[in-house]
């Protein structure tokens, strides 16, 4: 398929571009310079120009806690930018696979939630990523959209990068242990789009919304500990003894979260017959490739 895939240079995207490209795409990837998902025209002419089959939308304004002030910003990018690359979509006849998030919801289940569970966001970000999907659901019935938790990938910034740099530095850290969800590493998000994207091609349709994480539920304490415990045991520096466990109460951040957002995923896994690993396998290959890219270190 020809795909034009945005915000190139983001963390899942930099993992989604070449995996695509060896499943035999043609991927016409764009960073944020080259195409800004808030400017409607360029959108449009872009879209004519590449005329792709198939568009994955991977930008987005995720800065999660300073979307609470930069609010009209966050829903440009997350709502129009989302509308913008639908209604583009529609007139080259591509369908479109958008990814959206768990901050959609409020955390107030005490059970994995399912793709058609009420949506409750807490957050700025939140919204405006909800504000997306409606956009999409309303322009363009060809769409994938693929809810996922807590990213990281070796292209960062993300939490496991920021834990190993306070492990490096720091004797001891505090980390919220009140808040419950997956970890998903961008390389397994990127080849369960793929798999979608794949079937597609394949003649199945199955639109519409899909959850997306690594198997396993994690706090970001529990998630903490195994990333300085991986460090430690590919014998990295690392100079924390101590994690201490604190409540969200004792973090205050101007964003509030969800403290609980699992994911059921039997829907993604039934439909696309995609096998998901879980998140402590994928930590440890992640730090694997990460210290082979930094040539036997963490950057
Ligand atoms: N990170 C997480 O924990 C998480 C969790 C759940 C869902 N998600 C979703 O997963 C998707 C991928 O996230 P990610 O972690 O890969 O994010 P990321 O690393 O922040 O990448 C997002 C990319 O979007 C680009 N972008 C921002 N505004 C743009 C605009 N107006 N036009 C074009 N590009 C723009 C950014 O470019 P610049 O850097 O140049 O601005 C950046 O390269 C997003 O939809 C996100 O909402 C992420």
């Amino acid at each position: 398929m020809r795909i034009l895939l945005t915000g190139a240079s983001g963390q899942l995207a930099k993992d989604l571009y070449p995996l695509l490209a060896s499943a035999g795409h043609s991927v016409f990837g764009f960073d944020s310079k080259e195409l800004d998902i808030t400017d409607g025209e360029k959108v449009f002419s872009e879209v004519e120009r590449i005329s792709p089959e198939c568009i994955v939308n991977s930008a987005a304004y995720t800065k999660v806690d300073l979307a609470e002030k930069e609010r009209d910003r966050a829903f440009a990018v997350n709502r129009d930018g989302a509308a913008n690359l639908a209604e583009a979509a529609k007139k080259a006849g591509a369908l479109m696979v958008h990814i959206s998030t768990d901050f959609v919801f409020d955390g107030g289940k005490a059970a994995p939630y399912r793709e058609e569970d009420r949506a409750n966001p807490l957050c700025v970000y939140g919204e405006s990523k909800l504000a997306g999907e409606t956009e999409i659901i309303k322009r363009l019935p060809e769409h994938y959209i693929i809810r996922t938790s807590w990213l990281y990938g070796s292209w960062g910034p993300n939490f496991v990068k920021t834990i190993l740099r306070l492990a490096r530095e720091r004797d001891s850290m505090r980390v919220v242990y009140d808040q419950a969800g997956s970890p998903t590493w961008t390389v397994d998000l990127a080849s369960a789009i793929v798999s979608v994207i794949g079937s597609n091609a394949n003649g199945d349709r199955n639109y519409g919304i899909y959850h997306y994480s690594n198997e396993g539920v994690a706090s970001w304490y529990d998630f903490a500990e195994d990333i300085v415990e991986g460090a430690r045991h590919s014998g990295l520096p690392v100079k924390c003894g101590t994690i201490e466990p604190i409540l969200t109460l004792e973090y205050p951040t101007p964003a509030r979260r969800p403290v609980y957002s699992v994911f059921d995923k039997k829907k993604i896994k039934k439909t696309f017959g995609i096998r998901i690993p879980h998140w402590r396998i994928s930590l440890l290959k992640m730090l694997n490739e990460l210290s082979e890219l930094n040539g036997g270190g963490y950057a």
